[in-house]
């Protein structure tokens, strides 16, 4: 175990204070979450704590739930007496010759209020739907807190996703406009967000309106009396837009996420319990303190750009930093460079952008001044033991807590994760819950709890916190099965887990059909629905391989139709296709022709199998006397397509 005291003074815990207020807040969360609740500003205060219940057939989530209030009010306004000149957001860009923007609470006030009127003036009511698609820019930040000024339910689509994807979220929320930008500039390249769009929308009702940013100046195509210039119009509507008053459990977003059948589902999170979670975490589990500049390197399109990039760390008042470009463009210095200039104190990113740079060498990360640096965040996949290493050694000097958070889109906020000062690291361990979190470890058979310390089994949680989803947007059978069927009485978060001697946490992964690429999360079913979608493929099998870089590749096992002759043409074909379906990130890494899938005899696929063919770990394959044709599995390890 390593303890590692904050170089820059008392952290907010320390490892008595953790004990006790974990300890309170799981026998007694009404008092505990009832007094975090007041972290955040109230138009009218809550007299009600904890409304929950995990019952399968009955499952009901409501946090504060007679309380009111405004999240960019939280965000903002209540900042603007005592740091309107405070930087909120430092905005840095793709091109580092290009200048940074630092944008205070006053400006970001005016600009969400104008936002805000601009929605207004389209016609954006509360409770409607809007999609934002938008790069890493300023404006994705004011889109959204100009959404919750209104009342608007906003939900982001990660700009790498491709038209389909986004027509397909658009219509599935129902949305009534989107926001996108001309194009979106990225690692030197650039994505023609406004031309993805169109052709969405091409797929949607043809009232969905579209605002644009006009970010790069690119040319784009305008649909006269459909498009609007967001830029444009800001600068003609008022600078206040009053807030309007919303209860605890009105929806602040929603965000799609895979899971491990069907399409993709709208996970929804509403305004009180969602903000004071990420907020309360924001503070904790980076030791955030007023002054500091924090650095998150994900996506707004993703749930970590939510939390904690734009909702915990405006709510707390923080400086947040919003990067543009890549972790290697121009080169392999790019996070360091930036960290050196804005004298970053937490720094958040995922494995596997540490992974990428590690191989690079160290000299990207000496050329540089990472002094400022306190914290060191990890986030969206096990982290593995060298990773950790270089990370500690390198970019933290062996100064820097490492904060390695897991959660999930579905609990808003960091579940099981270090606190500084409080709780000793173990490379690759999450080690321990955040308050009001009760993490259980179940026999994944037989669903008994485990009440060893040292134990393994599948990860659920006993009891609700304030961040986490209450239902799968207009699907609320769809949530209750997903999450509470399987286990019940518990929520299942769908990985697997080890427990050690010491009571500390490791998350083995999932024990579901969603794999994490590159910490992306993409259901198998999603991957193989676009292959089959192709007029060659008969039938398709997707599973996840262990893979150096991404912490797991797609492996694609294709049947093509019987008139149909395997080529690597056609295999290029298929690639294009399923980044044209989905998106650059659910591209096959690994494409086997497979005359014929091992089913058993009523049919259903053996993944098992295939993940250890694509594992090539074919001298573990277990029983395979239950298919109905045993040699298909021998044709499939003579053709192993990844031979490495
Ligand atoms: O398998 C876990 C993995 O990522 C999944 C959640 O993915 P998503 O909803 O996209 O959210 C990612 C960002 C919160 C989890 O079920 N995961 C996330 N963080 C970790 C992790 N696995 C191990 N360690 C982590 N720190």
């Amino acid at each position: 175990m390593r303890e590692v005291p904050s170089h820059f003074g008392p952290a907010h815990a320390d490892a008595a204070k953790y004990r006790e207020m974990y300890n309170e807040s799981v026998e007694n969360p009404e008092a505990f979450w009832g007094r975090e609740g007041k972290r955040l500003d109230w138009i009218t205060p809550y007299t009600k704590v904890k409304d929950t219940d995990f019952t399968f057939g009955n499952v009901s989530i409501k946090w504060f739930h007679d309380g009111v209030l405004n999240a960019s009010v939280n965000c903002i306004d209540r900042h603007l007496a005592t740091r309107g000149d405070q930087t909120a957001i430092i905005f840095e860009p793709d091109e580092p010759s290009d200048p940074a923007q630092y944008i205070t609470y006053r400006e970001l006030s005016e600009k969400v209020n104008r936002m805000a009127n601009v929605l207004l003036s389209q016609g954006v009511m509360r409770g409607d739907r809007v999609v934002i698609y938008l790069p890493m820019i300023p404006e994705a930040a004011y889109a959204m807190l100009a959404c919750a000024r209104i009342g608007a339910i906003h939900s982001i689509v990660f700009a790498g996703f491709s038209p389909d994807a986004l027509a397909n979220r658009i219509n599935d929320c129902g949305a009534k406009l989107v926001i996108t930008a001309d194009t979106a500039p990225r690692g030197g390249r650039r994505t023609p967000l406004k031309s993805n769009t169109d052709a969405a929308l091409l797929h949607c009702s043809d009232k969905v309106r579209c605002l644009v940013v006009k970010h790069t100046g690119d040319q784009t195509t305008w649909i006269q009396g459909r498009d609007v210039d967001v830029k444009a119009m800001m600068e003609d509507v008022s600078p206040e837009c009053p807030p309007r008053p919303m209860n605890a459990e009105d929806p602040l977003f929603i965000l799609y996420t895979s899971g491990s059948t069907g399409k993709p589902k709208g996970v929804v999170h509403c305004t009180g319990g969602y903000l004071v979670y990420a907020a309360m975490t924001h503070e904790y589990v980076f030791d955030y303190h007023q002054g500091d500049v924090y650095w998150c390197s994900a996506d707004v399109g993703w749930v970590t750009g939510h939390s904690y990039i734009v909702y915990g760390p405006l709510a707390n008042g923080g400086t947040s930093l919003m990067f543009e470009g890549t972790p290697t463009y121009p080169d392999a210095g790019r996070f360091w460079e930036v960290c050196e200039k804005h004298k970053v104190n937490q720094f958040y990113t995922a494995p596997t952008a540490i992974r990428a740079l590690m191989g690079q060498g160290p000299e990207y990360v000496e050329k540089y001044d990472l002094s400022a640096l306190k914290t060191l965040g990890s986030v969206g996949e096990p982290i593995n033991p060298e990773a950790w290493a270089w990370y500690d050694k390198y970019v933290g000097k062996g100064k820097c807590p490492i904060v390695d958070t897991w959660w999930q889109t579905e609990t808003g906020g960091h579940m099981i994760t270090p606190l500084p000062g409080a709780i000793p690291t173990k490379p690759g361990s999450a080690t321990r819950p955040f308050f009001g979190v009760k993490p259980v470890i179940l026999d994944p058979t037989t669903a008994v709890k485990q009440d060893e310390t040292a134990t393994e089994g599948v990860l659920c949680i006993a009891d609700s916190w304030p961040g986490q989803m209450r239902t799968v947007w207009g699907d609320h059978e769809r949530f209750q099965e997903t999450y509470f069927s399987q286990y019940k009485g518990y929520y299942f978060t769908g990985d697997g887990c080890r427990r050690d001697s010491d009571g500390y946490y490791w998350i083995t992964g999932r024990v579901d059909d969603v794999i994490n690429v590159s910490g992306h999360r993409m259901g198998t079913a999603e991957v193989e629905s676009a292959l089959v979608a192709h007029q060659a493929v008969a039938e398709a099998a997707v599973v996840g391989f262990p893979h150096e870089l991404k912490g797991q590749g797609i492996y694609a096992y294709v049947t093509l139709m019987n008139d149909v002759e395997p080529s690597d043409d056609l295999r290029k074909d298929l690639e294009k296709w399923v980044r044209t379906e989905i998106g650059p990130i659910a591209k096959p890494d690994v494409i086997q022709w497979a005359p014929g899938l091992p089913k058993t005899r009523s049919g259903k696929i053996m993944r098992r199998i295939l993940r250890k063919i694509a594992e090539n770990d074919t001298g573990a394959l277990g029983d395979i006397s239950t298919l109905a044709d045993p040699s298909v599995v021998d044709d499939l390890i003579a053709n192993r397509a990844n031979k490495g």
